[in-house]
């Protein structure tokens, strides 16, 4: 049974700049499932961080509704809100960890009025040193730790609270690739274990890819594309939802080598040029052997980049093929039939 956690409905945002309006959401609908990892990714200035604030209330939505567990906090007093912010843990590209307080001081400070006892406070926070793989850094300050240790200090400060989901704005943009890798692994592990929600907010096709279930797509204050991650990544639907995947797939760069006339792509007349690429999770036949084989053409496999995502191939390959026509139609037909698209990039 999966129950929602975040609705949106129709939310709009605008900020008023020397008396000009702009509108930075625009009828905002989207629904993120308890116990899921939803990923929303859009380039700079799409309205991300404006919208995961609006989830707990630091900016206020002018028009619709979020529903936080079934309640709209639109429009909730201030001494509402700030029950509902104690179930949203939130972590940022900068950390934002007190750079006078130790790694301790920082994870317990939104224990300040809790009521809790120092001896509680204690092993609550041992708890989650051992949890972020801290265990050793407890007295260290901020100015000591490395991006991703710092990271991990927030991860267990916007745990504290045992919140119910934690907003990721943008949380390993400003990391080298393998402490990205060893903090979305954490955070895996987090939804696993603790069966915590999490919304990933980013730029990068490659977090999504890495840890979401699902993704919206944001442009310009709109949700232009959503689904499950397999299908978004397969049968992207709008440009720029194709534009950020292909910085994930070594396939985009065929286009930098048609352009520059490089020697691997060049054509004899006759040949084409194709981009075959998975667009459901079924195919596994060998198919290139076999099309040779059938329609006695010549397949020449350039490059190719299949990856596994949520366990089904995803990706393709760029192949030169040759032979009479005829032949060449009848092996196109056969292919597309197999529910693999085919690109014709180039003609010889
Ligand atoms: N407090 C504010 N006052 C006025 N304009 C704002 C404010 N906050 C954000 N904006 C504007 O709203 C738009 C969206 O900003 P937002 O920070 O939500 O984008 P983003 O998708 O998070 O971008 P980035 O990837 O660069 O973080 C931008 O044009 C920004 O200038
Ligand atoms: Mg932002």
């Amino acid at each position: 049974m999966t129950s929602e956690i975040i609705r949106t409905e129709h939310v709009v945002k605008t900020f008023t700049v020397d008396k000009k309006a702009h509108s930075v959401l625009k009828d905002v609908n989207l629904s993120i499932e308890t116990g899921e990892i939803f990923g929303i990714i859009g380039y700079s200035g799409a309205g991300k961080s404006t919208l995961v604030r609006c989830f707990n209330g630091i900016e206020k939505a002018n028009e619709g509704s979020i529903f936080f567990e079934g309640q709209n906090i639109v429009g909730l007093k201030s001494r509402e809100l700030r029950a509902i912010r104690r179930k949203i843990g939130m972590i940022f590209q900068q950390f934002n960890l007190m750079p006078s307080r130790t790694v301790f001081g920082n994870i317990a400070l939104p224990l300040k009025h809790s009521g809790l006892s120092k001896q509680q406070i204690n092993k609550r926070i041992t708890e989650l040193l051992e949890l972020v793989d801290l265990p050793d850094k407890r007295d260290a300050y901020p100015s000591q730790l490395s991006g991703g240790q710092k990271q991990r200090v927030a991860i267990a400060r916007a745990l504290v609270n045992h919140p119910k989901i934690l907003l990721c704005d943008e949380a390993t943009s400003a990391l080298d690739p393998k402490t990205t890798k060893s903090i979305l692994y954490l955070l895996k592990k987090l939804n696993k274990e603790l069966g915590l929600t999490i919304v990933v907010i980013t730029h990068e096709m490659s977090v999504v890819k890495e840890i979401c279930q699902k993704v919206s797509v944001l442009d310009k204050g709109k949700i232009i594309e959503h689904g499950d991650v397999y299908s978004v990544f397969s049968n992207p639907q709008q440009e720029l939802t194709r534009s950020f995947i292909e910085t994930t797939s070594a396939l985009g760069s065929v286009k930098a080598l048609i352009e520059t006339q490089s020697p691997v792509v060049q054509l004899q007349p006759g040949q084409l040029l194709l981009k075959i690429s998975y667009t459901t999770s079924s195919v596994s036949e060998p198919l290139i052997s076999y099309i040779s084989r059938t329609f006695h053409v010549d397949a020449n496999i350039v490059f190719g980049d299949i990856q596994i995502l949520s366990g089904n191939p995803l990706g393709g390959l760029i192949v030169i093929l040759s032979g009479q026509k005829s032949a060449i139609d009848r092996a196109l037909e056969y292919v597309k039939q197999r529910h693999v698209a085919v690109e014709v990039l180039n003609h010889g």
